[in-house]
């Protein structure tokens, strides 16, 4: 599986979030990944509710008070490092993970 370079983790704040539209795979994929302090996550920016993308704008995958993942479309909040769904109409499921590698610094996914 090819490893895909995204971002320095310097570029993002200590809790923040980042979307990518990766067009080097086939199919793309429309991912974003989440930066909560050490820990970096990545996640297909696909809500296990209705399967379609988390955001309307770009790089807003978090709740105000940045504690969370929130949908954009009808409110479900997700823990920032597990992608687990603990409100919202999904309730009990998870985004889905995409495994990350940090050398030197940069974030990569593998995918
Ligand atoms: S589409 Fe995400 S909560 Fe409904």
């Amino acid at each position: 599986m090819p490893r895909i370079q995204l971002c320095r983790v310097d570029e993002l704040e200590d809790i923040d979030a980042r979307g990518f539209e990766l067009t080097q795979t086939d199919p793309a994929h429309d991912i974003f990944i989440v930066r909560n302090y050490d820990n970096i996550a990545a996640y297909q920016n696909s809500c296990p509710h209705n399967h379609g993308p988390l955001n309307w704008l770009p790089d807003i995958f978090l709740s105000d008070d940045k504690e969370y993942i929130q949908c954009v479309n009808h409110g479900a909040l997700f823990e920032l490092d597990s992608g687990h769904c603990i409100y919202g109409p999904c309730n009990g499921q998870s985004l889905t993970r995409i495994d990350v590698e940090i050398d030197d610094h940069i974030i990569y996914v593998v995918i």
